[in-house]
């Protein structure tokens, strides 16, 4: 079988790396996910993932924000058995097919049309009542397509970053205007992250900039009419983990105590 070529560059290139996590994950002794899927897609490509510089630690501190964002995702399914679920910057993430959602949940996958392109080569269409839109999410027409009818769970992993504050700002008071009530769940950085960004090696070969910065995630509530943030967890807490490797223990709990470390990354619930 030909191996996919790949020509990203920027914020799409940085799909590769947490892919690649993914797959470094599935193969673990005690998985945080079981990603199988990524690791097949991972071995279709024609990519040197040298350039993201997983390792154990890595591989396993994305599963596990992943896992977080699974969980938040899959308990709002729970709560709303007709739901909408709008996962925004999907990448190569097969979020909709580790989740199977219930047929009566309508689930859009977003990203730029070059990545929606790989993707539909190289991952399986998941079941049930799904849908793909080809679209930077800051361009003004890609929300018309979605019915407002419903709840709406709007999930993204790995993207607020890439935005600049403004961009993320008019995002949330979109979707927040648009459906009649729903939750975000996201990652962010703080500004120690934003400061750090080419430390981080899928950021620095790929040539992106990281732009936004969240330090107070209370300051979002303010930003519609009842928007309330529901949860905040530390990233670095993920240490506490059982399935977190052992030789990023210290180290993440050391960071995850000093005062300029400790909101370099965050896991964010809001509701509206
Ligand atoms: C770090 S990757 C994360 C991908 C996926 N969420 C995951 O966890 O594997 C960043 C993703 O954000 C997407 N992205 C960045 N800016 C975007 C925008 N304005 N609109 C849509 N997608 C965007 C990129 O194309 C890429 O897929």
């Amino acid at each position: 079988m030909d191996l996919e070529k790949i020509s990203l560059t920027g914020a799409p290139e940085t799909l590769l790396t947490t892919l690649y996590c993914r797959a470094v994950d599935s193969r673990a002794e005690n998985p945080v996910l079981g990603d199988d899927a990524a690791a097949r897609a991972v071995e279709r490509v024609d990519y040197d993932f040298r350039r993201t510089g997983v390792n154990r630690v890595t591989a396993a501190g994305v599963a596990l924000r992943a896992k977080q964002l699974d969980d938040w995702t899959a308990e709002f399914m729970a709560e709303h058995e007709k739901a909408t679920v709008l996962h925004l910057a999907c990448g190569l993430d097969t979020r909709a097919q580790r989740l199977a959602p219930a047929s009566t949940v309508r689930w859009y996958d977003v990203d730029y049309p070059q990545v929606m392109e790989l993707r539909q080569r190289l991952l399986t269409t998941p079941d049930g009542d799904y849908h793909t839109i080809a679209s930077s999410v800051t361009e003004d027409d890609w929300l018309d397509s979605v019915p407002a009818d419903r709840p709406t769970a709007t999930v993204f992993e790995g993207l607020s970053m890439y935005l600049t504050e403004e961009d993320g700002k008019r995002l949330i008071q979109r979707i927040a205007e648009r459906f009649p009530s729903g939750q975000l769940l996201f990652d962010c950085y703080g500004k120690m992250g934003i400061r750090m960004q080419k430390l981080v090696p899928a950021v620095r070969n790929s040539g992106a900039t990281l732009h936004w910065a969240i330090e107070d995630p209370s300051v979002l509530e303010s930003w519609h009419p009842g928007l309330r943030c529901r949860d905040a967890i530390r990233s670095l807490e993920i240490y506490r983990c059982d399935k977190f490797p052992r030789e990023g223990r210290t180290s993440y709990r050391v960071l995850s105590r000093l005062p300029g470390f400790k909101n370099v990354g965050r896991f964010l619930r809001y509701e509206f």
